[in-house]
């Protein structure tokens, strides 16, 4: 099932999403469920907030982006969930990527975030893992991570950047935004 895509201004993306346990009800419809989401609108990456569920779970597959560049390449081992991810700590060196979102359609900006980024969480079997992560990798998990903990990459940029996007997030929350993918706005 695709679940529209939850979009700036809704509330669940602002919640700090909950830790969830391995009794949990329906977790393997819901990885094939958020896959499947996150493909429709070729994202690499997706958080359950960005489908309405204020849970710690997040997907990535970087396996087919294109291999262009050398940054992408390193990500074709990338298909991985990670559940109830929790930030250890973040270090090195802060470096610019160019972000964009699923729940921010149409806006791509400049991102500096520290390059190192190490992990705890559990993947699927609910084996527990701490990980590190360097480079594009630790790049999209500190933006999913952040979705965790209701930030958005546009809380990252400078006041005057985000002055400039004001009015196009503000069309984002009214549903004016061009998408081929479903999207849920808040109701006026
Ligand atoms: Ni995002």
């Amino acid at each position: 099932m695709i679940y529209p895509i939850h979009v700036y201004g809704m509330p669940v993306l602002r919640k700090v999403a909950e830790d969830f346990a391995e009794d949990f009800e329906g977790l393997d419809e819901l990885i094939t469920d958020m896959y499947e989401t996150m493909y429709q609108g070729d994202g690499i990456g997706l958080a359950a907030p960005q489908i309405g569920k204020s849970i710690r779970i997040i997907v990535v597959d970087g396996t087919r982006v294109d291999d262009d560049d050398e940054e992408q390449t390193e990500l074709h081992d990338f298909k991985k969930v990670f559940i109830n991810p929790h930030t250890v700590h973040e270090e090195g060196e802060e470096w610019e990527f160019n972000e964009g979102c699923l729940s921010i359609p149409n806006i791509r900006e400049d991102v500096k975030r520290k390059s190192n980024l190490r992990l705890e969480y559990l993947d699927e079997d609910f084996n527990f893992f701490e990980e590190e992560f360097t480079g594009v990798k630790a790049r999209i998990l500190q933006h999913e991570v952040d979705h965790l903990n209701g930030i958005l990459f546009t809380d990252r940029i400078s006041p005057i950047r985000k002055r400039l996007l004001n009015a196009k997030l503000k069309a984002i929350s009214k549903g004016n935004t061009d998408v081929k993918y479903k999207i849920r706005f808040p109701r006026k």
